[in-house]
């Protein structure tokens, strides 16, 4: 396998995989039968807490496309982690996170969402000021603050790495880099000119249920037929879809177009991304970068998905799109039905999260039986107990590790 995407090696295994997948009539030999997944994990309060204490501080997640940062002093304030992280370009290009907190009594250092800071960043309580690499500078009457060290008073940092020009942060300091976290899914995709690659649109919104129900929706092709019919359904077959476990959770499930000569007619007149291949033009490569992001790329551009647990019940979804850089001004109008197709399937694909909250928290939910094509689903289960560490898990919510030999 090439470190730089997919090689004709790969493109042809995997084009075998999708005819294989068409036509088997059972599940492979030899592939386990999956527990449940245990009902608990949706709607226990303390596995919720649990999970927000350990996987998602320990792991790698998205916050910022590069041109939210675009200049020194761009900033942003990130509000998907343990507290508000404060997301700024520097002086001398690099991005960099902190907690938004004030090292003098904790107030929040910069107060709007998102803006370009001035050379210094002052706090508005007493006015400490902070320079955009996070070094504290100046204390207001210094008189009273001889010998105090300066240098020990900077924003304290958070982990803050780019995967291209996408800005990913992670509040472990002993987590993996993360070049080495991203790379099992990165080698598929490194042909594509992902360092050019502008985002075009974003939106964020509430769904009120747990974040497992929308991102688990994302992970399997067993919906297509009911919830899509009009639209996925039409343009990709469910039956045909090949499922990729890759680890450290990462995953992908490939729907071959139902018809070769198929044009997604909303990308007529868009530019395509250099070196596409086959796999994006001819099949819906969906990739699920863990443990929250997804990316059904398109030869033109790039949809994706984020989900954001807030509360047990309660998710917040990011909508964004990455296309080819069009060289300045306003984006080209045909964006506008683009973005409305994917929210069309979007919203059917969150038709029945709402209602399902409530079905879930009932004395009829007793879990989940997962088939062999959903086997994505039960995949990133096994590694969100691998984050938080098995042991930490009530035995009765466990999920038992049966697919390692699976993952390639
Ligand atoms: S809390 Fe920021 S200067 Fe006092
Ligand atoms: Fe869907």
């Amino acid at each position: 396998m090439s470190s730089l995407g997919l090689d004709e090696t790969t493109i042809k295994e995997w084009i075998t995989r999708v005819e294989r997948e068409r036509a088997r009539t059972s599940r492979p030999d030899g592939f386990p039968d999956l527990p449940d997944v245990p009902a608990g994990r949706y709607i226990d309060e303390a596995f919720f807490a649990l999970e927000r204490a350990t996987l998602w501080q320990r792991t790698w997640l998205y916050a910022a496309h590069i041109d939210q940062l675009p200049e020194p002093g761009s900033y942003l304030v990130w509000t998907h982690g343990s507290a508000p992280i404060l997301i700024i370009h520097g002086d001398d290009g690099e991005v960099r996170a902190f907690y938004n907190t004030c090292r003098h009594r904790g107030a929040p250092v910069v107060r709007n969402p998102s803006g370009r800071a001035g050379k210094s960043l002052v706090c508005g309580y007493h006015g400490w000021a902070y320079d955009r690499q996070g070094a504290l500078r100046a204390m207001t009457e210094p008189r009273d603050w001889l010998g105090v060290d300066k240098a020990c008073r900077g924003l304290i940092p958070v982990r803050c790495e780019r995967f291209a020009n996408w800005v990913f942060v992670c509040e472990d300091v002993n987590a993996e880099p993360l070049g080495d976290f991203v790379a099992p899914l990165a080698r598929f995709v490194r042909h594509l000119p992902l360092e050019s690659l502008r985002l075009v649109n974003r939106r964020e919104f509430d769904v009120s249920c747990n974040a497992k129900v929308l991102m688990e929706n994302f992970l399997e092709a067993y919906h297509f037929k009911l919830l899509h019919p009009g639209t996925t359904d039409r343009i990709f077959d469910s039956q045909g879809t090949s499922v990729h476990l890759w680890k450290n959770g990462h995953s992908m499930m490939l729907s071959p177009n139902r018809r070769a000569d198929w044009v997604d007619p909303g990308t007529v007149g868009m530019p395509a991304m250099d070196n596409s291949t086959e796999i994006e033009r001819d099949f819906n490569p969906s990739y699920s970068v863990f443990p929250n992001m997804i990316w059904p790329i398109a030869p033109t551009g790039i949809p994706c998905v984020a989900i954001w647990p807030k509360t047990i019940r309660t998710s917040a979804m990011e909508v964004l799109w990455f296309a080819p850089d069009w060289g300045g001004g306003e984006r080209d109008p045909l964006w506008d039905t683009r973005i409305a197709n994917f929210d069309r399937i979007v919203d059917e694909d969150i038709q029945l999260a709402e209602p399902m909250q409530k079905t879930l928290e009932s004395p009829g939910f007793r879990g989940v039986p997962l088939s062999y094509q959903e086997r994505r689903i039960y995949h990133w289960h096994e590694e969100i107990d691998r984050r938080i560490g098995i042991e930490q898990v009530p035995a009765e919510l466990r999920i038992a590790p049966v697919l390692e030999t699976f993952v390639e």
